[in-house]
C-alpha cells in the first residue's frame, strides 16, 4: 500500500494493523463519531480505522509528503471516511472532534537525528515541550464525553476531568482508553 520509501519506518513510526484496528473499536462508539489522529503520518490508523468502524477520520500531520502519501492511499483503496490535513495541532477545532487518537507522536523531538524520520521539518526539545502543552490544551477543551486512545502515550499529562477507563497490552507497548467525564477545574 506504501512506497518503499516510508515502508521502512513502519514498526516504529506507524500503529500496527492489529492495535490500529483495536483502538479504532475503543475509539469509535458509533456511526458519528468525529476521530482526530494528531500526527498522522502515512494515514495508516486513519485508514484502518474507517474499514473497520463507521466512525469519520481525521488525520493532521505536519510533514507534507507523508499527508500526500496518506490522501493517495485512501484514494486507492477506496475510504471515503477519512481526510488528511496537513499542518499542527494549533488549526485544530477541539469542537469538531469525539475522539482522539496518539501514537507518541512529538517524542521524535527528543531523539538523535539518526533516528528521526527525516529531518524535512524543525525537531527540537523546545518543539517537544510546546506540542505536548499544545495536546494538553486540545484535550482540555474536548467536550464532556471525549474519548482518547494512546499507544506508547503522547508525552504529557491528561487533564482535569478525564477518567483512565481501560488499559490492554499490545506488542510494544499498551492501548489506554480516558474517557473525559467532566468539565476540568481549570
Ligand atoms: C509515531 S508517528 C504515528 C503515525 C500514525 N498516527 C500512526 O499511528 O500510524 C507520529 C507522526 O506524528 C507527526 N507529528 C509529530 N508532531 C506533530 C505535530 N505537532 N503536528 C502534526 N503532526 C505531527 C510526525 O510527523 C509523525 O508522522
Amino acid at each position: 500500500m506504501y512506497p518503499p520509501a516510508v515502508r521502512g519506518a513502519g514498526s516504529v513510526y506507524w500503529t500496527p494493523l492489529s492495535v490500529a484496528a483495536r483502538a479504532a473499536t475503543l475509539l469509535a462508539t458509533d456511526a458519528v463519531t468525529r476521530v482526530l489522529d494528531v500526527g498522522a503520518g502515512v494515514g495508516k490508523f486513519c485508514i484502518v480505522g474507517a474499514a473497520v468502524t463507521q466512525a469519520s477520520f481525521v488525520g493532521v500531520e505536519q510533514r507534507g509528503h507523508l499527508v500526500a502519501i496518506a490522501r493517495a492511499a485512501a484514494l486507492r483503496l477506496g475510504v471515503p471516511t477519512v481526510r488528511f490535513e496537513h499542518g499542527g495541532l494549533d488549526a485544530v477545532d477541539p469542537a469538531a472532534f469525539d475522539a482522539f487518537y496518539f501514537f507518541n507522536p512529538f517524542e521524535e523531538n527528543t531523539w538523535d537525528a539518526e533516528d528521526q524520520l527525516d529531518q524535512s521539518v524543525v525537531l527540537s526539545r523546545q518543539k517537544f515541550v510546546e506540542d505536548v502543552a499544545r495536546a494538553e490544551r486540545l484535550l482540555a477543551a474536548a467536550r464532556v464525553g471525549a474519548r482518547v486512545v494512546t499507544y506508547h502515550g503522547f508525552g504529557g499529562a491528561m487533564p482535569d476531568g478525564y477518567e483512565h477507563a481501560h488499559r490492554e497490552p499490545h506488542p510494544r507497548s499498551y492501548l489506554d482508553l480516558w474517557i473525559k467525564k467532566r468539565e476540568g477545574d481549570g
